[in-house]
């Protein structure tokens, strides 16, 4: 059996230092838009918190019984149980959080249609999971400190929508399905938006250690007429093509 160690390549000797450098290196390579998947992503991550966390190694394997080489279906079982200890746990790990960056699974509202999902589907990200969406259309990335969501996609290679870039458009608004975003600003927005977890993505930051978001939301009922026309701003990007 894989132990948490072998997952990040480390021994069970190595210092915070190593460990955290570890995990940086590895949770590129598991990154699906490298050569890995969801799944290793995601068990890179958890092993990384679990060393972190200082619980003993035996605990990972018993807790988790997969290997970081396991398909998508089996993680996201593990995702499951685990999802809610992780949300819990990241209002007193907040410097881990600061360190790490927080984690984010996005989906393009565009392929709701081509399943028939709704974006409020409780297991919306679950079906997401169970098939094969291009990368662009749903993962997974992390955001640096002092990064918007906008910047951190972007530095991944995405192309998300936006405009004005400074909370005055809503150009690129996403959906927050799971998780909290917080903006500096808001004067767009209305207060049933936010109600409904709409947040701007070019001043947004996570404030929870996990979140999933669903982007291109451009054609959601209630954006489309609040969204200024993206012409009147400079390095506009708002084709939605890919
Ligand atoms: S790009 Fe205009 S509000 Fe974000």
């Amino acid at each position: 059996m894989v132990s948490v160690y072998d997952i990040l390549g480390i021994t069970a000797s190595a210092n915070e230092e190593t460990i955290l450098q570890a995990y940086r290196t590895r949770v590129k390579e598991a990154h699906p838009d490298h050569g890995g998947s969801l799944a290793e992503f995601r068990q890179v991550r958890r092993a990384y918190e679990h060393i972190d966390s200082g619980a003993p190694a035996g605990e990972f394997e018993s807790a988790t019984g997969t290997n970081h080489h396991n398909n998508t279906a089996q993680d996201a079982d593990v995702e499951s149980q685990s999802s809610s200890s992780s949300v819990s746990a990241s209002a007193d790990t907040t410097d881990k959080t600061e360190t790490l960056g927080p984690t984010v699974e996005y989906l393009d509202y565009r392929v709701l249609a081509d399943y028939g999902w709704e974006i409020t589907d409780p297991d919306l990200f679950a079906k997401a999971d169970a098939v094969e969406l291009d990368i662009d259309a749903h993962g997974i990335f992390v955001v640096e400190p002092r990064e918007s969501l906008l910047e951190a996609a972007e530095r991944y290679g995405f192309s998300w929508p936006y405009a004005c870039r400074g909370g005055a458009c809503a150009n690129c608004a996403v959906a927050v399905i799971d998780g909290a975003v917080e903006m500096s600003v808001n004067t767009i927005l209305t207060q049933g938006m936010r109600d409904r977890g709409i947040r701007l993505s070019c001043i947004g930051q996570p404030v929870t250690n996990d979140l999933q978001v669903v982007f291109n939301i451009e054609q959601l009922p209630g954006l489309k007429e609040l969204r200024l026309p993206a012409e009147q701003f400079e390095n506009t990007r708002t084709d939605n093509s890919s």
